[in-house]
C-alpha cells in the first residue's frame, strides 16, 4: 500500500527535526556521524510521489464555482526538488486550454525572468492561488481563494523551497493572508511564510503592460536568488 500524503508529511517533519537535532551537536563540536547513506536516501519521502497524491485528491473538483466554467484544472508544474517557487494568481485562457501554468503571453516573460535568473523554468516550481481559470480572466473571488489555497499551502509543505516569489497582488494577499498589502509599496521586500521568505514582485502581466517597471521586478528576482545562492550576492 502506498503512503499517505500525510504520513509523508510527517515524515518531512521528521527530517526537518533531525536536522535541527544535528546542528544542535554540531554546535557541541561532534562532526560525524556513521550513517548509511543510501539507506537514509531510501527513506526519504518522495516529493513527487506526493505531489501526485495532491493531484489526486483535486481530482475532478467542484469544490467551487469556477468548475463550472474552465476546461482543465492547472495544478502547477515543475521540479519538486526546487528551492524556489513562483507563485501566480490563476490560470488564463491558454494556462486553461493546456493545462500548464504560465504558458500564455505572460508565461514567456516570466520564463525569460527565470532564464536570466541563470535557471531552467524546469528548475524550478511554479504554481497559482487557484486551479481554475476564472471567467473572462477577471480575478479570482475571496470565496473561490479560500476554498483552494490549502493545494498551494500543501505544494509548498511538500517542495520546502527555500525561497518563494510572489506574482502579483492576488498571490501576495492570498499567501500572506493579508488583504490591505499593496505590491507597489511592499514589492522588493521579504515576507515570512512558515519560515520561508517571500519576495513579492509585479505579476508578468503588470510589466507587459508596463515595461519600464522590469527592471523593478529583475531587481526583486535577484533578491531573492541571493537566498538561495549566496555568492551571487554584491
Ligand atoms: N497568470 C497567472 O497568474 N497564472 C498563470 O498561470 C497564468 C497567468
Amino acid at each position: 500500500m502506498g503512503r499517505t500524503l500525510n504520513q509523508e508529511s510527517t515524515d518531512l517533519n521528521i527530517f526537518r527535526d533531525l536536522k535541527s537535532m544535528l546542528a544542535c551537536y554540531q554546535a557541541f563540536g561532534i562532526e560525524n556521524f556513521p550513517v548509511n547513506l543510501e539507506a537514509f536516501k531510501s527513506q526519504l519521502p518522495d516529493r513527487d510521489l506526493m505531489l501526485e497524491e495532491l493531484r489526486k485528491d483535486i481530482g475532478e473538483c467542484t469544490r467551487c464555482k469556477l468548475s463550472k466554467q474552465r476546461t482543465n484544472i492547472v495544478f502547477g508544474e515543475g521540479s519538486s526538488s526546487s528551492k524556489i517557487m513562483f507563485i501566480g494568481e490563476a490560470p488564463g485562457r491558454e494556462e486553461d486550454i493546456q493545462s500548464r501554468p504560465f504558458v500564455g503571453e505572460a508565461g514567456v516573460l516570466l520564463t525569460r525572468l527565470i532564464e536570466k535568473m541563470g535557471l531552467k523554468r524546469s528548475d524550478v516550481y511554479i504554481g497559482n492561488i487557484v486551479k481554475c481559470r476564472p471567467p473572462e480572466n477577471r480575478e479570482p473571488e475571496d470565496d473561490e481563494i479560500s476554498t483552494c489555497i490549502s493545494f498551494i499551502d500543501r505544494q509548498i509543505e511538500i517542495i520546502r523551497p527555500e525561497v518563494i516569489i510572489t506574482l502579483g497582488r492576488i498571490a501576495l494577499q492570498s499567501l500572506m493572508k493579508n488583504p490591505a498589502l499593496k505590491i507597489t509599496t511592499v514589492r522588493g521586500k521579504f515576507f515570512d511564510y512558515k519560515s520561508i521568505p517571500v519576495m513579492p514582485t509585479f505579476h508578468p502581466a503588470y510589466l507587459l503592460r508596463n515595461p519600464g517597471d522590469k527592471w523593478k521586478t529583475w531587481a526583486d528576482a535577484q533578491k531573492a536568488l541571493e537566498k538561495i545562492r549566496p555568492e551571487v550576492a554584491k
